[in-house]
């Protein structure tokens, strides 16, 4: 059990003890709605409040978990209902309002690092519950989690209110009448609570998500979200229905794509509690999104690799060096590091736990951000299949298993040319920037640039201002003489 697992398991041993999966009525003692309370409980696991809301080894929702952005760490709130630290002062109209609007009951501006923006699509009733659960079916907690200090200017809040302005979308869920009961329930699940577009939907310019490349691949962190489009070559048009809610089920589905990162969570604290008949309304959905291909992809990335059998040569040999005598070839960090588990050729296991390398969607991607990103981080998902466990090499620099840049670059090489998509290659730098959590953004500069640009154009419109008032006033004396 992992420890988020133990978090969620104690916020629903929490609500068992408040009683409210005996009680059907309407109302307690107390006055409180505990079928609203019951039904908010399972709208905050299909929202996965607790994936940015428990810090790591922290009580259920007390928030200071570091959200990374490209500007420095967002710290999140606490959201139990105590007065102190967390929302208990929230009123329900204040609580939809930050939830829909991103605005804090102070009426100061969230960071779009609370996803509001799919939030927003969160019917009333469905917010009313989940104000009813945040209430009370989380245990308060008095502490106040690390507050956010990100760097001049986004430390304004009021900020907020312009990007709000450019991007936030007012309109809320309205169901297309022309589409299946099933298909509107999956388009409201993808749209609000499992907000799929925050992580597989581009970002422009100032991280607003890009609405006209929906669905089409994003970077989130060390992690890459692939084009989830129904396009076959460069999305998931080859799966069927029950792959891809056996996917969002188990994050797991052989002979294509594994759940590890953000997804792995996803599914792990939010997905698998899904009813059956949710999960399936939004992979209806899902698939009928229309296909997106990238230009460059020849084929699908579950296609590419075969078994490989280049290891073997290593066989009876010291080991294969590569042209510098002190560095371990790719072939040998594989042989040392990967093929206990995945096999010499890559096969993986015939169960299935450890997956082949060939007909997987991380060696077969345009970006090999997400073998790096499993190299360095590993894997830990639990689901109702049990835990899905590979360690990661990317460890402190005292760890007996860490590898170097270097070692991570050749192995991904390796890798991608024996079992993946030959043609793809990864430098040291490619690494060392994973390992610092991802691609950073040039936002920050932009944003630096964007204010001195700012400050110079008021300073030249100051400058010229004085000129022409000057020239006036000259043309004025001039007059006047
Ligand atoms: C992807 C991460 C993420 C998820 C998922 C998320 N939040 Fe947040 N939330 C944040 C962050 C970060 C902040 C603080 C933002 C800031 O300080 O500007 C926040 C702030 C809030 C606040 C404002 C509290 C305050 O006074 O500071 C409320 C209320 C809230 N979240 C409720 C929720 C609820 C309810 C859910 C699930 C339906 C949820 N959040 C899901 C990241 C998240
Ligand atoms: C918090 C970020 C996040 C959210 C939310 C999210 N995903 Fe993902 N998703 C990812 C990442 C990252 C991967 C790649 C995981 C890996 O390869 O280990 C992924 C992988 C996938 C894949 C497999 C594709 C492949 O080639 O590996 C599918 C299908 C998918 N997501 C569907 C969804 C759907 C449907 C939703 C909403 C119900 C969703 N995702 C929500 C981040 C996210
Ligand atoms: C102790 C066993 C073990 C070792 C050693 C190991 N793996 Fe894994 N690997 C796994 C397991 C288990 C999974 C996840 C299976 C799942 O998610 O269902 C996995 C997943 C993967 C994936 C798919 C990840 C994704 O996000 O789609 C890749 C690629 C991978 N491993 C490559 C490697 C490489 C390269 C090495 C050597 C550095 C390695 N593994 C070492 C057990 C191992």
């Amino acid at each position: 059990m992992t420890l988020r697992t133990r978090c969620l398991a104690i916020a629903f041993s929490l609500l068992i003890l408040s009683g409210i999966p005996a009680v059907c009525h309407a109302g307690d003692a107390n006055g409180i709605d505990t079928a609203s309370v019951q039904r908010g409980a399972y709208i905050a696991t299909a929202s996965d409040c607790t994936a940015c809301h428990t810090a790591q080894g922290g009580l259920p929702f007390a928030g200071g978990m570091a959200i990374s952005s490209p500007v420095g760490n967002i710290y999140s709130s606490n959201i139990t209902p105590s007065v102190s630290a967390g929302i208990g002062a929230y009123t329900e109209a204040e609580f939809a309002r930050a939830i829909r609007k991103g605005i804090r009951k102070d009426g100061a501006n969230l960071y779009p690092a609370m996803p509001y923006t799919s939030y927003r699509t969160l019917s009333d009733d469905d917010v009313s519950d989940l104000y009813a659960y945040f209430m009370h079916g989380v245990a308060p907690v008095d502490l106040k989690p690390q507050q956010t200090s990100l760097p001049f200017p986004m430390n304004i809040r009021l900020s907020m209110k312009v990007w709000n302005l450019l991007f936030l979308d007012s309109g809320t869920f309205a169901a297309d009448p022309s589409h299946t009961a099933d298909w509107n329930r999956g388009a409201y699940l993808v749209a609000g609570a499992a907000h799929c577009s925050t992580c597989h939907t581009p970002r422009g310019f100032l991280m607003q998500e890009l609405a006209d490349r929906g669905f089409t691949g994003a970077q989130v962190g060390a992690w890459y979200a692939p084009n989830i489009t129904s396009d076959p070559l460069s999305g998931i048009g080859t799966w069927n229905q029950a792959g891809l809610v056996q996917y969002l089920q188990t994050g797991s589905l052989a002979g294509n794509a594994r759940a590890a990162g953000s997804m792995g969570e996803a599914v792990e604290h939010s997905f698998r509690y899904l009813s059956a008949a949710d999960i399936n309304a939004i992979a209806t959905y899902i698939h009928a999104i229309p296909p997106v291909r990238d230009p460059g992809d020849a084929a699908s990335r579950f296609s590419y690799g075969q078994p490989s059998s280049a290891v073997v040569t290593l066989r009876g040999q010291n080991g294969v060096r590569s042209d510098d005598d002190s560095a371990p070839s790719g072939a040998e960090l594989f042989q040392g590091n990967c093929a206990s588990c995945h096999g010499a050729f890559g096969q993986g296991s015939k169960d299935g736990y450890y997956p082949s390398l060939f007909h997987n969607s991380a060696t077969g991607l345009a970006n090999p951000n997400n073998l790096i990103a499993v190299i360095l981080n590993g894997v830990d998902r639990t689901s109702a299949i049990g835990q899905a466990y590979m360690p990661g090499f990317g460890g402190h620099p005292s760890d007996m298993n860490q590898l170097s840049d270097a070692e991570i670059a050749a192995l991904s090489n390796y890798v991608l040319s024996q079992f993946g998509r030959s043609g793809i290659v990864v430098s040291s730098n490619d690494v060392a920037q994973e390992r610092l959590g991802g691609p950073s953004s040039p936002l920050i500069l932009l944003a630096r640039v964007g204010m001195g640009l700012a400050v110079f154009v008021v300073l030249l419109c100051a400058i010229l201002f004085s000129f022409w008032y000057r020239s006036r006033q000259n043309t004025g004396r001039l007059k006047i003489s």
